[in-house]
């Protein structure tokens, strides 16, 4: 048995299944179909599970976790359980009647994203045509029925001139809080860098604008930032420490340590389906491969900052550098940290790349917005 503690977070991908088609998603190539999606019972066993576990926060996601039919009976269920639960939505499939039925349930938060700040913006990336008029009828009703707020928005080279903009529209919708993410190359994102990699003038300037925003918003907006890490000098603390405060569940119930833990091919992941979470979390090979610090390789072994940032994101590791061990490339004591930099530029610098949408199962065509 691990030394571990309890998780706190738990992110349930409830599906695959996704009306939009953004180059940035960073979930699998293959997607879990419908038929193999977990049904409510099975969904409500692993909420319990995960309460007795000791999580406190439930993140419903996907996906697009309104695609769920039973996604209100979900929330009900996880409430039960006595989990805090926020659904992240792009809020395409709700309705009025629907935010109603959640909120008459338990739910307690959700969290918006924001493909862009304009409909033109916004539909391209979204590959969805009438989105983003859509989401902001949606932000609406959230701001009548009264649902805590936070909107979530992916940055990167095509939108990241928006930044003030979303912030503006944050403190419009009455949301508490901002997410803004720069675009991470997980899953299908991967292989959008030369579309959507931010310049380093553009990093820089995003820094400034949050900087300047967190001062002039205090006590009215937090802003969460996770800035380019492609031109960072240190890397960020993937999931807080590998096997450290929280767990994902995919739509067909494997139980993962991060969002792209399947890109690390010599890892086996275990399914609730076979075994109880808490077996899975505290003595899978899985979660303790990367657990701690007693993993790593030089120079993270003998760095001050290695339990400031467990050596970065593992799945960033290996995808950069082979070895799912390795330093994070984005460091700068990592070898590979000077190829990384060169290759950042040259991706940044691919000027009329175009986008490759997510193509979801049963869509052979991303239905691009004029
Ligand atoms: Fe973090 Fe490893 Fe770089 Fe040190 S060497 S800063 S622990 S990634
Ligand atoms: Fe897997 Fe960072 S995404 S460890």
């Amino acid at each position: 048995m691990s030394q571990a503690r309890p998780p706190i977070a738990m992110l349930a991908e409830l599906t695959h299944r996704c009306p939009l088609a953004c180059p940035y998603c960073s979930n699998p190539l293959d997607l879990a179909r419908q038929d193999q999606e977990l049904d409510t019972a099975r969904w409500t066993d692993v909420f319990r599970q995960a309460a007795d576990l000791g999580v406190l926060q439930l993140h419903l996601s996907g996906g697009e976790p309104a695609s769920r039919r039973d996604l209100t009976d979900l929330v009900r269920a996880a409430r039960e359980a006595g989990l805090y639960t926020n659904l992240i939505t792009s809020g395409i499939g709700l309705s009025e009647r629907r935010l109603r039925e959640l909120d008459a349930a338990g739910l307690d938060h959700i969290q918006l994203s924001l493909q862009g700040t304009t409909p033109e913006m916004a539909d391209e990336i979204g590959g969805y045509r009438g989105g983003f008029a859509r989401k902001m009828e949606v932000a609406r009703w959230i701001g009548e029925i009264g649902f805590p707020l936070t909107l979530n928005a992916v940055l990167h080279r095509r939108n990241l001139h928006q930044l003030p903009r979303a912030i503006d529209m944050a403190l419009e919708m009455g949301a508490r809080r901002i997410e803004v993410a720069t675009v991470q190359f997980h899953g299908w994102a991967l292989q959008n860098r030369d579309a959507l990699m931010p310049t380093r003038d553009q990093a820089r300037q995003a820094d400034r604008v949050v900087q300047e925003a967190r001062l002039r918003l205090k006590g009215r907006l937090v802003i969460d930032y996770v800035p380019a890490d492609y031109h960072s000098d240190y890397p960020k603390r993937c999931m807080g420490g590998w096997g450290s405060t929280g767990l994902n569940v995919t739509p067909d119930g494997l139980v993962l340590p991060c969002h792209a833990a399947q890109t690390l091919p010599h890892l086996s992941f275990e399914s609730v389906q076979d075994r109880p979470l808490a077996e899975i979390w505290y003595d899978s090979a899985a979660f303790n491969a990367y657990r701690g610090t007693d993993w790593m390789q030089e120079p993270c072994s003998s760095c001050e900052r290695k339990t400031v940032d467990f050596g970065g994101c593992r799945c960033q590791a290996m995808a950069l550098a082979g070895d799912a061990a390795a330093t994070d490339p984005v460091c700068i004591k990592s070898p590979h940290h000077g190829a990384l930099q060169d290759r950042t530029a040259a991706h940044a610098a691919a000027e009329d790349a175009p986008l490759t949408w997510r193509v979801a199962p049963g869509r052979s065509v991303p239905e691009p917005a004029e």
